[in-house]
């Protein structure tokens, strides 16, 4: 007896709890990816500072800007679910700043250094496109159009960022770091 009480007590502590929805799945993602961009804003400087290469240079400062308009297109998408723009910490991003950073420390100076950053940059833009993948996808079910053409605008951007790294890899850095090892040899 006490235990079907204790049952139906359990039941009504479930159906009580306030139903979380996808557009509130929509919304913590959101500030997941908010918090990202604005941690890679501070990331990418750093690195454009420590690749010895100048086109990868080049290729991080030309993602800082870009990343700093994807900051304004989520402004965008906040106003449109009507929330304030706020991050909340994702701990996976912070991983994979951390690897990068350790990179940036064990690897100064020597020649695969580039090629490590590199694979640290790509890190982070396959985590980006994994997020606003779903987010678009999130915000057509949503029927949120507008929302789904920005999101979508920078995953377009995300994806010809990993694009042009995975180019550069193959065409000097990766080459650069095996001659270099070649000549020491
Ligand atoms: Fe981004």
């Amino acid at each position: 007896m006490a235990k079907r009480a204790k049952k139906r007590k359990s039941a009504a502590r479930r159906t009580s709890r306030p139903q979380k929805k996808l557009s509130d799945l929509f919304h913590e993602t959101l500030k997941d990816i908010y918090f990202t961009e604005n941690k890679i804003i501070k990331t990418l400087p750093k690195m454009a500072k420590a690749a010895q290469s100048k086109e990868l240079a080049a290729a991080f400062n030309k993602h800082l800007r870009e990343t700093q308009a994807q900051v304004k297109r989520l402004d965008r998408v906040f106003r449109i679910i009507g929330k304030p723009a706020r991050g909340k910490p994702c701990e996976a991003i912070n991983g994979i700043a951390d690897e990068g950073a350790e990179i940036m420390k064990e690897f100064r100076g020597m020649p695969a250094l580039d090629a490590g950053l590199v694979a640290a940059a790509q890190a982070v833009e396959h985590y980006e496109i994994s997020r606003y993948g779903t987010l678009r996808t999130w915000a057509e079910q949503l029927g949120m159009s507008d929302a789904a053409s920005l999101l979508q605008e920078t995953l377009d951007e995300e994806e010809a960022t990993d694009k042009a790294l995975t180019e550069l890899a193959t065409s000097v850095i990766n080459l650069e770091a095996e001659q270099e090892q070649a000549e020491a040899a």
